[in-house]
C-alpha cells in the first residue's frame, strides 16, 4: 500500500516513520495520542481521489486532516489507518471582489483566508484562536464557529459550494458560487459539520463579508458570573455593532497571567470579565462607551490602537495554551439555554468535584452564543467520568454537548444525550449511503 501510495503523491509525502508521522498523530491538547500505517499529503484534488482509491483497495480506512487543531480527537488515527492530510491544498483562486466570494483550497489557513479576504476588499466572517494552523477544510467538518458567530454566524453560513472527494473515489464539485441555487440536496451542508465522515473536502466557495475597520475593544470586570452574563446578552441587542462578547474567570485570568508572564489588566481582582469588540465602517467607540455604561462594570479597560487591542484580546485567547501548561485536560464544549447559563458555572463545578475531587475545572467561552468551554485538568486522558457528568448535566439543564467543536471520538459514547433514535439512525443512514465500507473517520461520530 505504501508503495502504492508513493506511486501517487511522490516519496516525500508518504511518511511512514513514526519520528515523522508523530506531529500529525497527537492531538493539540496531547489528550489523544494515535499512530499511522502512513501520513499521505496529497497535492490536489486527483491525488486525493487517487489516494482514496488506493486505500480502498488496500482495505485500510482513512483518517482525514487539516491543521490538527481540533479539540474532539477527530483527526487522531489509529495504527492501521492512513492519515490523509489536506494541508498542500493551499490555493486561494476565482476571487470576485464584486461580489465577495473566492474559492479556498481545503489546507488554506483561517489566517490567510482573512489576508485574502482583506486583500480583495472584504473579509471572513469566521475567526478563532487556531487561526494560523486551522484549515478551511477542517472548519468545515466541524462547522467552526469562534468568535465572530454572533455577528456572523458559524462556517455553515459562509459556505457557497463544495468541491469535496466521497469514498467511492468520485469527485463532487459544486463551486459556482450561485447565491440562489436551489437544486436539490444540499451536499456543502451536508458535508460541513460531517466531520470527515462522509467525504473529503478538497476546496469551498466561500462568502466573503463587509470589510469593518474601525475597531474597539474593552475589557470588563464583574463582581459576578450573572451580571457579565447578562452583560452579554444585553450588549447583544443593544449593539448592532457587536463583534465578539467573551467570558473568562478570575482563575482563568490569573492561570494565562502566570503561564504567559502577562501583566494583569486591572489592579484589583475580579470574579468574571467580558472581552467585547465592536467594528463598523465609522469608529464604535461611542457607541460601545454609551452601551458598557450601562452595564454595571465594576472596571473597564478600552483599546483602540491595533497592539493594544491584540494585548487585551491575549487574557481571552490565551486560555487554551494557559490551561494546556497544567496538564492535557478533558475539553468538553457545550452550549446552554440562556435563563440556565449563569447558574450552569457553579453546577457544573460542582458536578465535577462529586466525581473527581482532586480535579480543576476552567470555565471560559462564546457568552453571547451561550457556549461554555468546560475544562478539566488533573485527570487521567483515558478517565472519562468527568466527561460523563458534565455532558449527563448538560443534557439534563436541556443544552448541547457539542457547541462548535463536534463529536469526534471525544464525546461519541454521548451522542444519544444529543440526538433522538430516529436522527441517529437518519444519520448511520446517510453514512451507509455514502460510505458503505467505512473508509472514511470510521472512529468519529458513531
Ligand atoms: P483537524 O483538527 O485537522 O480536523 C478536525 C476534524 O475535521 C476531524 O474530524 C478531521 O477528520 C476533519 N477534517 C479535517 N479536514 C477535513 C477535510 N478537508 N475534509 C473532511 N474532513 C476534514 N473551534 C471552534 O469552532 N471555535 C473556536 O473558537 C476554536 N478555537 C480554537 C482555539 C485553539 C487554540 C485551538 C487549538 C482550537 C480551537 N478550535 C476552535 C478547534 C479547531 O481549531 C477547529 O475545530 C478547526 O475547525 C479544526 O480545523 P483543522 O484544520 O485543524 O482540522
Ligand atoms: C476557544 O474558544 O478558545 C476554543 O474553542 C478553544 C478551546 O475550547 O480551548
Ligand atoms: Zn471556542
Amino acid at each position: 500500500m505504501v508503495e502504492a501510495l508513493t506511486a501517487v503523491v511522490g516519496a516525500r509525502h508518504v511518511l511512514v516513520d513514526p519520528e515523522l508521522t508523530g506531529a500529525y498523530t497527537t492531538d493539540w491538547t496531547g489528550r489523544f495520542r494515535g499512530a499511522a500505517a502512513a501520513v499521505v499529503r496529497p497535492a490536489d484534488t486527483d491525488e486525493v481521489a487517487a489516494v482514496v482509491r488506493t486505500c480502498a483497495a488496500h482495505g485500510t480506512s482513512i483518517v482525514v486532516q487539516g491543521g490538527n487543531t481540533g479539540l474532539v480527537g477527530g483527526a487522531v488515527s489509529a495504527a492501521d489507518q492512513v492519515v490523509v492530510n489536506l494541508q498542500r491544498l493551499d490555493a486561494v483562486t476565482d476571487v470576485d471582489p464584486s461580489t465577495g466570494q473566492l474559492t479556498a483550497g481545503a489546507g488554506v489557513t483561517i489566517a490567510r483566508l482573512h489576508d485574502a479576504a482583506r486583500d480583495a476588499g472584504w473579509d471572513y466572517g469566521v475567526d478563532f484562536g487556531a487561526r494560523d494552523s486551522a484549515t478551511v477544510g477542517g472548519s468545515i467538518a466541524t462547522n467552526a464557529g469562534g468568535i465572530r458567530l454572533l455577528r456572523h454566524g458559524d462556517t455553515r453560513r459562509q459556505l457557497l459550494g463544495v468541491e469535496a472527494v466521497m469514498a467511492d473515489g468520485s469527485v463532487i464539485s459544486h463551486l459556482s458560487g450561485l447565491e440562489k441555487d436551489n437544486t436539490g440536496y444540499h451536499l456543502a451542508g451536508l458535508l460541513c459539520g460531517s466531520e470527515g465522515t462522509l467525504g473529503i473536502v478538497t476546496a469551498a466557495r466561500l462568502r466573503l463579508v463587509a470589510g469593518t475597520d474601525e475597531r474597539v475593544v474593552a475589557l470588563l470586570a464583574f463582581a459576578d458570573v450573572t451580571t457579565a452574563v447578562e452583560a452579554a446578552w444585553t450588549l447583544r441587542h443593544d449593539l448592532p455593532t457587536l463583534d465578539a462578547a467573551e467570558l473568562f474567570l478570575a482563575d482563568g485570568l490569573d492561570l494565562v497571567c502566570r503561564s504567559l508572564d502577562l501583566r494583569r489588566p486591572f489592579p484589583e481582582h475580579h470574579a468574571a470579565y467580558l472581552l467585547v469588540e465592536a467594528a463598523g465602517t465609522s469608529d464604535p467607540t461611542a457607541e460601545l462607551a454609551a452601551a458598557i455604561d450601562r452595564l454595571g462594570a465594576a472596571d473597564v479597560a478600552v483599546a483602540t490602537d491595533a497592539r493594544r487591542r491584540a494585548e487585551l484580546w491575549r487574557y481571552r485567547e490565551a486560555h487554551t495554551e494557559a490551561i494546556n501548561t497544567v496538564g492535557a485536560p478533558h475539553k468538553l464544549d457545550v452550549t446552554l439555554p440562556a435563563p440556565v447559563l449563569a447558574a450552569f458555572f457553579d453546577e457544573v463545578v460542582e458536578a465535577v468535584r462529586t466525581v473527581a475531587p482532586d480535579a480543576r475545572t476552567w470555565l471560559f467561552g462564546h457568552a453571547a452564543d451561550g457556549n461554555i468551554h468546560v475544562n478539566i485538568t488533573g485527570v487521567d486522558p483515558a478517565d472519562e467520568t468527568v466527561d460523563d457528568a458534565v455532558l449527563q448535566l448538560v443534557a439534563a439543564r436541556g443544552g448541547s454537548i457539542s457547541a462548535e467543536h463536534g463529536i469526534g471520538t471525544a464525546k461519541r459514547r454521548w451522542l444519544h444525550l444529543a440526538r433522538s433514535p430516529a436522527e441517529l439512525a437518519a444519520m448511520r443512514a446517510i453514512k451507509q449511503a455514502l460510505d458503505p465500507s467505512d473508509l472514511l473517520n470510521p472512529a468519529v461520530l458513531f
